[in-house]
């Protein structure tokens, strides 16, 4: 799709690139079924829209942080296998129901309003049992498994489907002391089902940085977010990726921004530019201002420190980002004119402008820069 004249700034998912960070992954996980984290609107990208692509490769399970994420799905049309990986409040039990939405549950009261709305609308709830095993976010501990599995057969209408967990240090560190003691303890968890005769078909821990390196965490069903985008979950990753002989997967960005120039201006030397006069020229400066600022998710803590591409060079955000505005310095870029197309993160030409780039700058991480791209600015697929 070709932006709309109208727009001044906008999203591209590039389709291409995400289909094949899909085969990247499906290479990796062999016979282990993929589930495509889209929560926080699908980090960035846009939830319908990368829904649809998700779709048309086939994918049968999402997962989305909210009720709201999930049932948004369902009134778009979408059939797959939808877990909510967040918390569900006990009054959104019969809505999950109703949208035949797969809820984590961790504790007696979830299960309990989620039989009296299986009850209520004759239909059974599917739900996938989170495990502490050592992240201390959500989950049961697996001392109190025993009791938590005695208490949901009280509960025929509630179906244990799965069983789950999350790594707390694995994009943070080569070592894999933590991983493989949270996998000890997931491994503890499926043995006390087992013990009590309970069949769990779905188990799943892994994100994509165990998807990427340990093939033991896979099981049946693999948790893919930022690695489908095409970002690593960090440099970490493709570290401990290369110290183990593994061949790094081959990830391509899905995302680009991009916005129109909405003023060319040249200013004197000696200049200040933008709020709290925090720039100031050092010689005559041709600035273009950009309709894009911390509303949209352009941090402020990017303020003089980013570049954005123009004509494929590198123009300097000069002064605070505001609001709604960045001013870029394109001195040095012959022939900028109004509505000009400026990138704040792909490629334009020969060079580029990466997610991690702009992490590295705001002090954050790849996964923040994306996911706080507002929601409101148009997705394209490109
Ligand atoms: C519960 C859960 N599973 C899976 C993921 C996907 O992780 P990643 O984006 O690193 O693949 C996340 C992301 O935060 C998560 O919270």
């Amino acid at each position: 799709m070709k932006p709309d004249n109208k727009l001044v700034q906008w999203v591209e998912i590039n389709r291409r690139a995400f289909f094949h960070n899909v085969a990247e992954f499906r290479k990796r996980l062999g016979k282990t079924e993929l589930m495509a984290v889209i929560k926080a609107n699908a980090y960035g990208h846009g939830l319908k829209e990368i829904a649809g692509l998700a779709e048309e490769a086939g994918i049968g399970w999402f997962g989305v942080h909210s009720l709201e994420e999930g049932l948004t799905l369902r009134q778009a049309g979408f059939r797959q296998k939808i877990l909510v990986l967040g918390y569900l409040p006990l009054a959104g039990a019969e809505d999950a129901v109703q949208g035949d939405l797969r809820v984590t549950v961790y504790n007696s009261e979830t299960l309990e309003a989620l039989a009296r709305a299986a009850r209520k609308m004759k239909r059974p709830a599917l739900v996938h049992v989170k495990i502490e095993t050592g992240t201390n976010r959500q989950g049961i501990p697996v001392g109190k498994l025993g009791s938590f599995l005695r208490m949901s057969h009280k509960h025929p209408e509630v179906l244990i489907e799965g069983f789950s967990s999350h790594f707390a240090n694995i994009e943070d560190t080569t070592d894999d002391i933590y991983p493989k003691y949270q996998l000890n303890n997931f491994l503890q968890a499926l043995k006390v089902a087992e013990e009590l005769g309970i069949k769990i078909p779905v188990r799943h821990m892994s994100c994509s940085a165990a998807a990427i390196l340990f093939p033991e965490t896979y099981f049946n069903l693999a948790r893919v977010g930022i690695g489908l985008y095409g970002l690593w979950p960090s440099r970490e990753t493709l570290v401990s990726c290369r110290l183990r002989g593994q061949q790094p997967l081959k990830l391509k960005p899905v995302l680009g921004w991009k916005a129109k120039i909405a003023q060319v201006k040249s200013v004197p030397r000696g200049a200040y530019v933008g709020y709290g006069c925090t720039y100031r020229t050092t010689r005559p400066t041709k600035l273009a201002v950009i309709p894009v600022g911390y509303y949209d998710g352009y941090d402020r803590s990017l303020s003089n420190a980013a570049y954005v591409l123009v004509k494929g060079k590198r123009a300097q955000v000069r002064g605070r980002v505001c609001m709604d505005f960045i001013m870029a310095d394109i001195t040095d870029i012959p022939d900028v004119s109004l509505e000009d197309t400026v990138t704040l993160i792909g490629s334009d030409g020969r060079d580029k402008i990466t997610a991690d780039q702009l992490a590295a700058l705001a002090g954050t991480i790849n996964y923040e820069i994306v996911t706080r791209i507002n929601p409101f600015i148009p997705r394209l697929i490109v």
